[in-house]
């Protein structure tokens, strides 16, 4: 038998419907991070031209980082009492953005596509702290603290693609 609701349990404290909310937050997020550090492999893979070592150096660290923070969302679910989703049509099938379409490409082609992933990935992790504020602080505490590492990250990948007086290319 298996179950892919929410069980009986969850945070002492909370009640069932903050805990659902929670839940379907944070499925969001582990959703949208899985796809993130599998997206930042293939660009590590599929960069080429100037500047690739760095670049193809520079992303490793960032996907080992970002697998950590699913594997604490994936794990905060399952403390709720709820059942984390990681299994590849899971992902493919609660995604609402389209796959990274580049293939074998400039390291500054592959930058300003990454730039927009994160751009949409950092802009929903705060837009979910403001709903976790709401309904569960240990949530938001810890999809803040994942926001700065990837507010720093796309820091690094903006300054290979920014001018010196900040614009960027497109
Ligand atoms: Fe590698």
């Amino acid at each position: 038998m298996s179950n892919n609701d929410m069980g009986g349990f969850t945070a002492p404290g909370m009640n069932e419907e903050a805990a659902k909310r929670t839940v379907k937050v944070l499925t969001q997020r582990l959703t949208a991070l899985i796809d993130l550090q599998l997206t930042l492999k293939h660009i590590h893979w599929n960069v080429v031209g100037p500047n690739f070592i760095g670049v193809h150096e520079m992303l490793d660290p960032q996907v080992e980082s970002v697998r950590e923070m699913t594997d604490t969302i994936a794990e905060r679910i399952a403390t709720l009492g709820g059942v984390p989703k990681g299994t590849p049509k899971a992902v493919v099938d609660s995604r609402t953005w389209e796959d990274y379409d580049i293939g074998k490409a400039l390291v500054s082609d592959h930058l300003v596509a990454l730039d927009k992933v994160y751009n949409g990935v950092n802009g929903d992790h705060r837009d979910a702290i403001e709903v976790l504020g709401e309904i569960d602080p240990v949530s938001e505490d810890m999809i803040t603290g994942q926001l700065a590492d990837l507010e720093q990250f796309q820091w690094f990948v903006r300054a290979h693609i920014e001018s010196a007086s900040g614009e960027l290319k497109n």
